[in-house]
């Protein structure tokens, strides 16, 4: 329980008991990935749309950032954040289990971009190719 809530806060983690660091770091991969966890997910702190720009619109958009020649740690990280926001929105539109599943998917492969001290460019061009703009937008963006 204290484990789920602390997720998302790097600060909290840090105070948090090493062990449970130590847990979620061993068991991030395999729970992010499941579409069950957005559910028990606190309410989320930005709107999609709030989203969208800070992650992939505005000129200093964390996903150029992140997918650009000066990509730094702390980028990947916050883009991270706010793909974990992400999924704990509500689609306005389109199906719920394939939202859930393609935004853990986002960010599971977020998430890659976050170990280790440099942003790994094989875990980019998977990121890239994971957020597919288009597709998501075609089934959950409203018109
Ligand atoms: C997982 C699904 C998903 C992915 C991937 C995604 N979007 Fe979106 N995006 C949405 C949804 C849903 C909305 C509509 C939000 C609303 O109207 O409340 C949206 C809206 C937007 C908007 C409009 C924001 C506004 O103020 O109305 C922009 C711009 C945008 N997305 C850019 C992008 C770009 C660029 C990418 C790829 C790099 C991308 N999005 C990837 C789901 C996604």
């Amino acid at each position: 329980m204290g484990r789920t809530k602390n997720v998302g806060h790097g600060w909290a983690r840090a105070i948090a008991v090493p062990v449970a660091a130590v847990c979620a770091a061993g068991a991030g991969v395999a729970w992010v990935s499941s579409p069950a966890r957005a559910a028990d997910e606190k309410a989320p702190k930005h709107t999609i749309k709030e989203i969208m720009h800070k992650a992939h619109k505005d000129d200093d958009a964390l996903l150029k950032k992140v997918t650009g020649p000066k990509a730094t740690h702390d980028d990947a990280v916050a883009l991270l954040e706010l793909y974990k926001d992400l999924a704990a929105n509500k689609p306005p539109k389109g199906d719920q289990a394939d939202w859930d599943k393609r935004t853990a998917d986002i960010v599971a492969a977020s998430e890659a971009t976050t170990k280790g001290d440099k942003v790994d460019a094989k875990a980019v061009a998977t990121l890239k190719k994971t957020v597919d703009c288009k597709a998501c937008h075609t089934l959950h963006k409203p018109a």
